[in-house]
């Protein structure tokens, strides 16, 4: 019997994506796969640590793992990802019965650590990483996640990402290139350009140079990326969306407060007006582009009439969905150590405040979209008792759940008249 793999990921797109990647190089180490954590030789935990909560969630669930370790004295664990970076060797202080604790940047050396001896910790910031191709063990088909950079130079003040992932560097052109169309010789149809800031890509192309070859790929069928700061959101890019066919009438925009005194301590480089305008432009050039942000409620300082323009950014944006959170103090970011930290009742009630606000907007926004065609990319056929049901996406991100009609199925691209809008999900039929 070989040795077995298990992975549990925590986190953002970059952890799941790094995850394939740390399949992708054990499978070719000799490992194969464990379908649970009893069965595996090596459980890996890719962590996340951008809200405490995140940090939470996964020290309790890792307390159960020391029970499974005593019960399989062969058992390794090893600890992945942003907590890794962010604690180090901390860890095996605080946990002794983990083995091995590896930072997002120094993920390729999975493959080795059962050569090394236990309590290897490899954080180190590795010069080379734009360089590398990964063996990549991609779950998904139909759609790829595909990285163009590395790293994140923005430091807003309550981050922690680029103390976990480091300094920004950029793919060359011709790796991702060659990798997306290795992926639609594949079958693949979509692809999402992975990055903490991809406005601010850069090799010999910028980023809508990048766009623009990728765009050329014949047989792929859509493009996604993630994420946009709007401060590098140039007019280019948006020229480029509105030019290139695949490109998907989606962005992910995080304004993260619509209070420019709080934007400020945020460092995040631009004002509520500067922002409009940018929304101003996107909708000009695109008007049926969807419109994603992330939100932080209570940012140390932050009074109730910040608050209130984050409200009135809402109402003026129309979003089509948002992600929001409360603020959450993380160590080593400059936001902790400001005064004047808001209370967790009130950053709760913001919080309500918000989430109720985009509720009402996204309801009204779905219902708009009962009775039009949309083009679908289908992405998953499941039986049920009578018909199956197919479900994909609309080129603006939105879930469509449709039943099969016996000719379509997974990765056709369909024309589906959207028949009922719910807050998650729309339920539509094949025209
Ligand atoms: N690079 C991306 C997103 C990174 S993290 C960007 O710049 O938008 C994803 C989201 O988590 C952020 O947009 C922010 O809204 C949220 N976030 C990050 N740090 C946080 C903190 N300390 N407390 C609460 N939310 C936080
Ligand atoms: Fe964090 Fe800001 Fe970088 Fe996004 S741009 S990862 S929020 S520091
Ligand atoms: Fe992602 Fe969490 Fe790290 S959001 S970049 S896994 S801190």
């Amino acid at each position: 019997m070989g040795k077995t793999f298990y992975i549990e990921t925590f986190g953002c797109q970059m952890n799941v994506h790094d995850s394939e990647k740390m399949s992708g190089t054990l499978k070719s180490e000799g490992y194969s796969e464990a379908d649970n954590p009893e069965d595996a030789d090596l459980i890996v935990f890719n962590t996340c640590s951008i809200r405490e909560k995140a940090e939470q969630k996964f020290f309790s669930r890792l307390g159960r793992f020391k029970l499974l370790k005593k019960r399989n004295p062969r058992l390794k664990i090893a600890i992945a990802g942003c907590i890794a970076q962010q604690e180090g060797d901390k860890i095996l202080h605080r946990t002794p019965y983990i083995d091995f604790v590896l930072g997002p940047q120094n993920i390729h050396l999975i493959g080795k650590l059962v050569t090394m001896r236990s309590h290897v910790v490899s954080c180190e910031e590795n010069p080379l990483i734009a360089k590398a191709n990964y063996r990549i063990d991609r779950k998904d088909h139909i759609k790829a996640l595909v990285t163009i950079m590395y790293g994140c130079n923005n430091f807003c003040s309550y981050c922690v990402v680029p103390y976990t992932r480091g300094h920004e560097k950029s793919r060359p052109s011709t790796n991702i290139l060659a990798e997306i169309e290795g992926l639609v010789r594949e079958g693949f149809k979509e692809v999402t350009l992975l990055g903490q800031n991809v406005n601010s890509y850069r090799s010999d192309l910028d980023f809508t140079g990048l766009l623009r070859n990728i765009n050329e790929i014949e047989g792929l069928e859509r493009i996604r990326f993630v994420t946009s700061h709007p401060k590098d959101l140039s007019d280019d890019l948006i020229a480029a969306m509105h030019d290139l066919e695949k490109v998907c009438e989606h962005i992910h925009l995080p304004l993260q407060s619509g209070s420019s005194r709080v934007l400020k301590l945020m460092n995040r480089h631009y004002s509520f007006t500067g922002y409009m305008k940018k929304i101003e432009s996107l909708r000009r050039a695109i008007p049926s582009i969807a419109i994603t942000t992330d939100i932080i409620a209570g940012f140390p300082q932050e009074r109730e009439e910040d608050h209130e323009w984050t409200i009135r950014a809402l109402k003026e944006f129309e979003y089509d969905g948002i992600f929001a959170f409360n603020y959450s103090p993380r160590p080593g970011t400059k936001a902790a150590t400001l005064t004047d930290h808001v209370d967790d009742a009130v950053k709760s009630r913001r919080l309500g405040e918000i989430l109720d606000l985009q509720n009402s907007i996204t309801d009204r926004k779905n219902k708009d979209l009962e009775g039009t065609i949309q083009e679908i990319l289908l992405e998953t056929e499941t039986a049920g008792e009578n018909t199956s049901l197919l479900t994909g996406r609309t080129r603006t991100n939105k879930i469509v759940n449709i039943p099969a009609d016996g000719k379509a199925g997974p990765s056709d691209v369909v024309s589906v008249k959207i028949i009922k809008a719910k807050r998650h999900s729309f339920q539509g039929k094949i025209i």
